[in-house]
């Protein structure tokens, strides 16, 4: 396992990309399973989580080839419609098939996800929802077994509210498989996340008939194929609002290019309540050298809301900003593991009841430390860039599942980190 050494201090500088949006890749990647045709995906992110899902794609029949960023995807003669516990375990986003798989083969057979480490993770709603369009499910052997009833899904209103509120990739499922049911479905209580748009755009690419994605009410008026299409799959927001933070705790001037402030809003306006001064343009985001961050309070929720997979990166900021900052978070409320590391590194957090209290301090620290899931690695890379001193990042796979190659692109804009097998 390989560990990040990271010697603090250093001011960035230049431009930094951002990459395709890896919580956008995964379920159009699904959705290709009911593309008659190849589909060319473009600007899709090297990572773990991406290679798990085409191998989750190439278990179920469907080949797929690279070419730098572009992936295509092509359906094999023989195919097989179970997602097995191996793959789907690594990754709960293999569960992104099982709307895809029932809606265009009839019957699925997915892994039930298993265990997460930011907290409760269930998968009522995908189940709920695909029930609704008239699919049979039941759970067998850790399986989720589901199976369209004769002549195929049909169209419905799916209520996807749950008690945190819409589900992303339960959208997701519900929508993919709603574009080749019977009749029209209207979704309710759907996310309204960019990822959900940019899956929605891809399946109208393919022919589906949609309206309404980025709103609670989504409407799919079920369609009988899907052509293989072209895409290019939408920026990482959640990248980008990294990079800020990183920028905004060393003090540095840069440029992240490719990101798109209008999927940001309510973190940009974090970083402006934190005295961060961000500039935007349709493409790219220029953070200006600040003093000392000011506390923030802020509440993470569904988007438009403060998404969760910002709140740890920004709680390393407040880590050091001037007062008490208040983070709660309202979609994981177990979701602080990166509270204690940062604590390792001299950071003053209470963490009580799914809300952080963070009394800012004057440094941080270079400590050892252990990252515990991707965006808890990214926060203490954050942390590490402006403590002082050395800090060592154990356990760093998490991270490489959505930040590619994230030290090689950090040492190009001036951070001093090295990966070292352990
Ligand atoms: N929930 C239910 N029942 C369900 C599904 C979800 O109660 O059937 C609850 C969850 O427990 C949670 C809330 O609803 O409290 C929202 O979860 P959601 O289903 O929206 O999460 P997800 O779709 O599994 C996606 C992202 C996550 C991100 C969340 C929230 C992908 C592949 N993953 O997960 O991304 O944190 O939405 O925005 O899109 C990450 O990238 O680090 C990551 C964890």
């Amino acid at each position: 396992m390989d560990a990040f050494a990271v010697e603090g201090g250093a001011r960035l500088a230049g431009k930094i990309p951002v990459h395709g949006s890896k919580n956008a890749t995964l379920p159009i990647l699904a959705a290709c399973l009911m593309a008659e045709g190849p589909c060319e995906l473009r600007g899709i992110p090297l990572l773990r989580d991406v290679q798990t899902q085409v191998k989750i794609l190439n278990t179920l029949g469907l080949e797929t080839s690279w070419r730098g960023r572009t992936i295509t995807t092509r359906q094999l003669d023989h195919y097989n419609n179970t997602a097995p516990y191996e793959l789907v375990k690594q990754m709960r986003a293999g569960v992104c098939v099982l709307g895809p798989l029932v809606a265009k083969r009839g019957r699925a057979r997915v892994s039930l996800p298993g265990g997460c480490v930011i907290g409760k993770r269930p998968i009522d709603l995908h189940l709920r929802g695909l029930e609704a369009l008239g699919a049979e499910i039941a759970i067998e052997h850790g399986y989720i077994e589901a199976k369209a009833p004769p002549g195929g899904l049909r169209g419905a209103e799916v209520y996807l509210g749950g008690t945190y509120g819409s589900s992303v990739t339960a959208t997701e499922n519900v929508l993919s498989a709603a574009a080749l049911a019977r009749g029209t479905t209207v979704i309710e209580c759907a996310a309204c996340e960019p990822e959900v748009v940019d899956l929605a755009g891809f399946l109208c690419a393919m022919g589906a008939r949609i309206e309404g994605a980025g709103s609670p009410r989504i409407t799919v008026r079920g369609v009988k194929r899907l052509r293989g299409t072209r895409w290019r799959v939408m920026p990482d927001r959640i990248e980008a609002a990294t990079f800020v933070i990183l920028a905004a705790i060393t003090g540095s001037e840069l440029t992240i290019s490719g990101a798109r402030g209008d999927h940001m809003l309510a973190f940009l306006d974090v970083m402006r309540q934190m005295g961060i001064g961000v500039e935007r343009t349709p493409r790219s985001l220029r953070v200006l050298s600040c003093p000392r961050p000011r506390a923030c309070e802020l509440v993470t929720m569904p988007y438009p809301a403060f998404p969760t997979d910002c709140q740890a990166q920004v709680m390393a900021l407040a880590a050091l900003g001037e007062g008490t900052s208040v983070i709660t978070e309202r979609i994981y409320p177990e979701r602080f593991m990166a509270a204690a590391e940062m604590s390792r590194m001299g950071a003053d957090i209470d963490v009580a009841d799914g809300r952080a209290v963070i009394q800012g301090v004057d440094h941080l620290d270079g400590a050892e430390v252990m990252a515990s899931d991707l965006r808890a690695s990214a926060a203490l890379v954050i942390a590490a860039a402006a403590a002082r001193g050395e800090t060592w990042i154990h356990r760093v796979y998490h991270i490489d599942r959505g930040y590619e190659r994230i030290e090689e692109r950090l040492a190009r804009i001036g951070l001093r980190i090295r990966r070292v097998a352990e």
